[in-house]
């Protein structure tokens, strides 16, 4: 029997990483192959032309499974009836900024579109949210949505979490496919922690430590972690844009495993709202390790931290206190 498609918002559809991540929802990335699919597709005045522009070349590119598009710059009819929201809307870090220079701009957007979603989306709406800070303008967007599960409120870290997983593969000379069980921890910000203390990597004889096969601390402790967190500005140095097509997949990726369910075994980061676990204050959206199954995440439990991650854990959990006051400020 045909599946009913479900409706997808993209907001910021117009701009980079929207333009990158349309295609992908409308071939299926997201959701799955069978999974019939409405984009709906939300941009401010001045890039409307521009988001006409998208909307054409959907049409044009004859996704089977894409069974209607609404491009539209009023809030209320983006958001209306949709089952997930991907919130890209906003304005991009540009060379030489911290992900805090583009605060004030952007929670003001997430303090306004809550209220959208919350009034106009479908009651099991699972929000994604991209746009920088992410966890804040998440955060922001969770406390001026009070109706809307907490549980259904989530920030992308998957983006550096597969950046850990390509440079361990880099390193070692692996499939990246081969690489798991890495954690971001924290903020999507270069206070972030990649922790590879429980990654494992498949051999011909079974899964072994990446600690083991690396055989090198000082890098695991060193570079591979300053590399990780400073991804994102190399790439907005080498493109003068920051990252766009990573962005893209990553969003789907977080989606369909949230949705879809993790594989036996395997854990993924994501930004989601604290209970507690790991010592990490409850009232911030902090990446943890997670397993979903069935729709819904659970935090991987029972973890052994050492001295040096907890110092690690603990300083991005600071550095998003300060930004959820810097985030109130900028509100007031
Ligand atoms: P972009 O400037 O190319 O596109 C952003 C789009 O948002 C523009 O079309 C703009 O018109 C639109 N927009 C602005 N205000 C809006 C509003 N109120 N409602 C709807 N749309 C609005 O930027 P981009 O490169 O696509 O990046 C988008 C965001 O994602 C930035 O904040 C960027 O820093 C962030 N980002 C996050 C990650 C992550 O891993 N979490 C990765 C890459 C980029
Ligand atoms: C990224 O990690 O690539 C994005 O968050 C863009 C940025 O500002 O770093």
């Amino acid at each position: 029997m045909a599946r009913d498609p479900v409706r997808v918002l993209v907001t910021g559809a117009a701009g980079q990483i929207g333009y990158a991540i349309v295609p992908m929802v409308a071939r299926g990335v997201m959701l799955g192959p069978d999974q019939p699919v409405i984009l709906h597709m939300l941009d401010i005045e001045p890039a409307a032309e521009a988001l006409k522009g998208v909307k054409m070349e959907l049409i044009d590119a004859a996704f089977p499974l894409l069974k209607g598009i609404i491009a539209t710059t009023d809030v209320v009819e983006a958001c209306m009836g949709v089952n997930i929201a991907v919130m890209v809307g906003g304005f991009p870090r540009k060379e030489g900024m911290e992900r805090k220079d583009v605060m004030s701009r952007n929670v003001s957007i997430y303090k306004a579109q809550a209220s959208a979603l919350e009034k106009h989306a479908a009651p099991d709406c699972k929000v994604l949210v991209v746009a920088n800070p992410a966890n804040t303008n998440a955060l922001i967007l969770k406390e001026f949505a009070p109706s809307i599960p907490q549980k259904h409120i989530t920030c992308l870290t998957r983006l550096d979490h597969n950046r850990a997983l390509g440079q361990i593969s880099q390193r070692l000379d692996v499939e990246v496919s081969d690489v798991k069980n890495v954690i971001i921890w924290g903020n999507h910000s270069s206070t972030q922690y990649p922790d590879v203390n429980h990654a494992t990597v498949k051999t011909s004889s079974g899964e072994k430590p990446v600690r083991e096969l690396v055989a090198d601390d000082k890098w695991l402790n060193g570079d591979f972690i300053t590399t990780v967190q400073q991804r994102g500005a190399a790439i907005i140095k080498a493109r003068k844009l920051s990252s766009a097509l990573s962005a893209a997949s990553a969003a789907c990726d977080h989606i369909r495993d949230w949705v879809l369910g993790t594989p036996k075994g395997t854990w993924v980061s994501m930004g989601v709202y604290s209970d507690g676990s790991y010592g990490i204050p409850p009232g911030l959206i902090y990446s943890f390790p997670v397993t979903c199954e069935k729709g819904k995440w659970s935090i991987v439990q029972g973890l052994k931290i050492d001295e040096f991650s907890r110092g690690k854990m603990d300083a991005t959990a600071k550095e998003l206190m300060e930004e959820k006051s810097l985030a109130y400020s900028c509100l007031n």
